[in-house]
Formats: C-alpha cells, structure tokens, sequence
C-alpha cells in the first residue's frame, strides 16, 4: 500500500468511532463495578464474568481495569474496616502492640477479614494525625488516636458491640 493513498481523515474518523466505542464501555464498566461493589461490598467473580459477557470485554481487561483502582476489592469484607496507620510516627509510637492486640482480639491476620464477617484488617500510610500516634482508623470515618494496648481493647470492644456500624459510632450508649 502506497502510504499517499492513505485516507487520513477516513482513518481518523474510524478510529474515533473505535475509540468511542470502547471509552463508552470502560465509562460504563467502572460505573457497573462501583455499583457492584456497593451491592455485595466486593466484586465477585462470577458477576464480572457476566459483567465481560454483557459488555463484550474481556475478563482480563475488567480486572485490569478494576485493579488500578485502590476502592475495588475481590474478596468479602466485614462490615467495620479497621485501618491500622504504618506511618512513621505510628511506628516509632509503638503500632506493633496496637497491630498485635487488633489481630488476637478478632483472631485475624492483617488483610483479612474474621471469619464472622465483623471486622476487616488493614493498614494504612501516615492519615495525617501523628501527634496522637499511634492511629486507627475506623471506616474511613472515625479517627482514634494516642492507643495503648488498653485503649486498644476497648476501642476492639466497641467494635465487637456494633458501635461503628452504619459508619458513625454510636456513642448513646
Ligand atoms: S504516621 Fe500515623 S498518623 Fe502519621
């Protein structure tokens, strides 16, 4: 093919069409997994098998996709997520007792989820609060700092309680 021939403007035209096509679907697609998510908490693999089908992507470009975002999760959570801060100030303040004492009391590992489904474990990067570090943050709302093994237990407590579900701390008790 002679590259004179070539119909710049018609190749453009197609590959727009192309690109459309499949940033429409990769618009949809993300808005279908936050949906997903918000459903069953995670994305469940069957779902995005029937979710590839359906939009005419592959599965491997689904989890691409959803992988590059840090809010997607493939696995069940619990209904509290406790974030655990691995910051330096965290560390230095003694985070290991706090990691520790979390785990043994929910029986679970960091990155896991108890086998009850109450609590998933996790950590975090420094959220900005090191002058009471050590931190923990509770779904992604509640912020408790200056933790001892004895703050620890009752903030673990609470949790078993059902305190933080709903997201908020119930404090009418
Ligand atoms: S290092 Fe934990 S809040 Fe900054």
């Amino acid at each position: 093919m002679n590259v004179e021939d070539l119909n710049i403007k018609e190749m453009i035209g197609n590959a727009g069409k192309i690109l459309s096509e499949h940033d429409r679907k990769k618009g949809v697609l993300i808005h279908t997994l936050q949906k997903i998510q918000q459903d069953y908490g995670y994305l469940p693999e069957d779902v995005l098998k029937t979710l590839s089908k359906k939009l005419s992507l592959p599965l491997a470009e689904i989890y691409s996709i959803a992988t590059f975002y840090k809010t997607f999760h493939f696995s069940p959570r619990g209904r509290n997520i406790v974030n655990i801060c691995v910051g330096t100030a965290c560390h230095v303040k003694g985070n290991k007792e706090i990691i520790s004492t979390i785990e043994n009391a929910f029986n679970v590992k960091v990155g896991g989820t108890a086998a009850d489904m109450s609590v998933t474990v996790e950590t975090v990067g420094c959220v900005g609060c090191c002058a009471i570090a050590p931190v923990v943050v509770v779904n992604s709302s509640e912020i408790v700092g200056d933790l001892n093994i004895q703050k620890t237990t009752s903030l673990v407590n609470e949790i078993k309680d059902g305190a933080f579900e709903g997201g908020i701390r119930d404090e009418t008790d």
